[in-house]
């Protein structure tokens, strides 16, 4: 049995520990927010938190989460208040598809938190998830978007 927390909560795992924590997410814990993509740490759809950094959950296993934090999409918001990124992105109207979205804004979560201010080049190299739909633009807008909205906030 795995113990770690999901969301500020508790949770037990009892399956196989070498399960990719990006399905025990998807399949045990029915959290589908997170993505798959690419199975091989490549794209970053499957974006979460652990312990506050962010991670490709397709290639952390269950048992490497044992007593950590883990952070999804779903639980990023604070009860009805979007996080700033999410409110960035709403405002930006970034998504196409959506696929990768959520991956994107896991990252850049944690991407603001390392950089504040950030410049566009800070962005290319540091924020590299894959969007088939060529989401860039919007993307890079609504990061600094979302850099204002967290300066706000403080
Ligand atoms: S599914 Fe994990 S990086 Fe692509
Ligand atoms: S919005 Fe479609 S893959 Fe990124």
């Amino acid at each position: 049995m795995i113990s770690l927390r999901i969301n500020n909560k508790p949770v037990q795992f009892d399956g196989e520990p070498d399960t990719p924590l990006l399905w025990a997410l998807r399949d045990h814990f029915k959290l589908t927010g997170t993505k798959y993509g690419c199975g091989i740490g490549q794209c970053g759809s499957c974006t979460v938190h652990i312990d506050g950094k962010a991670r490709r959950s397709c290639m952390t296993t269950v048992s490497n989460t044992e007593g950590k934090s883990v952070v999804t999409i779903e639980g990023l918001a604070k009860g009805d208040q979007l996080h700033p990124v999410q409110q960035a992105w709403l405002e930006q109207d970034v998504p196409q598809c959506g696929y990768c979205q959520t991956g994107l804004i896991m990252t850049t979560v944690e991407f603001l938190q390392q950089h504040p201010k950030p410049s566009d080049e800070d962005i290319n190299a540091n924020v590299k998830n894959l969007c088939r739909c060529g989401t860039y633009v919007r993307v890079r807008k609504a990061i600094h978007r979302a850099a204002e909205l967290s300066a706000q906030e403080k």
